[in-house]
């Protein structure tokens, strides 16, 4: 039986390990990201399995959604048993207060982190109308679009987009006849290159620049493995979905 996983941010992180645990599980994947993986082609290659890896910037998301609309318009024909949307790029700009982040910079945070999972979502549920697999999306939230953080307006604003659009895709898909389940999911604290951005912030304008160093020193980091394993084990439940917004936390 054939799953096919559509993940943005598959290049490395959590988005990576993703990646290698939904082949190893036998999925088809499409992984889109401004870099390709090798290690991901030949562990694909072993297993048999179908992978495509589009290198696209998230940060001008319209020329991902369009092909992507067609691409699944184009897998009509041999659908899968399932199919899955994760949102999981992610990006921080300048850490520093909204008035000290440079134009670009706060253009790119918030058409990678809200503008693309919006636009790639509509375009996943247009080219997967009237599919009778299961259909999911799953957003890669954070703590941060619940929590307000000083230096971090960019990505609490788009995670909290993230979140609120979630919840109104959730209404209109339950009037569907095989609407799609969506959920935008906290991951917990990762140790990625995204917390070694917030670690090596500038102290002087990030006051919880500290808590960050604690984490990591504490131990308190979960792996991308083992991030990966739970938010993966939140996708499979039965129940995914019924909490539009949600933390692997709970
Ligand atoms: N790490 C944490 O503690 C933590 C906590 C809460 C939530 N999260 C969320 O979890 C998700 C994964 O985070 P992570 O820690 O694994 O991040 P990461 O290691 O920084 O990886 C980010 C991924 O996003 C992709 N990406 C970034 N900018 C992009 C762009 N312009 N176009 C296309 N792809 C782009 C990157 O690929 P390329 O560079 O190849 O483009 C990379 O694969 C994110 O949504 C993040 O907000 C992380």
């Amino acid at each position: 039986m054939r799953h096919l996983t559509i993940l943005t941010g598959a290049s490395r992180g959590m988005g990576l390990a993703m990646a290698h645990q939904l082949l190893a599980q036998g999925h088809d994947l499409l992984c889109i990201s401004r870099k390709t993986n090798d290690e991901l082609a030949a562990q694909a290659a072993r297993a048999g399995r179908q992978l495509e890896q589009w290198p696209q910037d998230l940060a001008r998301a319209e020329t991902a959604a369009a092909r992507l609309e067609t691409w699944l318009k184009g897998q009509e024909a041999a659908p899968p048993a399932s199919v899955t949307l994760i949102n999981n790029a992610g990006m921080i700009p300048r850490i520093a207060g909204l008035d000290a982040i440079p134009a670009a910079q706060l253009c790119d945070a918030l058409r990678v982190g809200l503008e693309a999972p919006m636009l790639l979502t509509g375009a996943f549920l247009r080219g997967t109308a009237g599919w009778k697999a299961p259909r999911r999306v799953l957003n890669i939230s954070s703590g941060l679009g619940r929590r307000a953080m000083a230096a971090q307006s960019a990505y609490c604003a788009a995670k909290a987009g993230m979140d609120h659009f979630t919840r109104c895709v959730a209404l209109e898909q339950e009037r569907e006849a095989n609407g799609a389940r969506i959920c935008s999911l906290a991951p917990g604290v990762i140790d990625t290159d995204m917390q070694v951005q917030l670690r090596s912030a500038d102290a002087a304008n990030f006051p919880d620049q500290g808590n960050f160093i604690g984490l990591k020193e504490k131990g308190m980091l979960s792996s991308p493995e083992d991030a990966a394993q739970r938010v993966l084990a939140y996708l499979a439940r039965p129940d995914f979905g019924s909490n539009p917004v949600a933390d692997v936390r709970d």
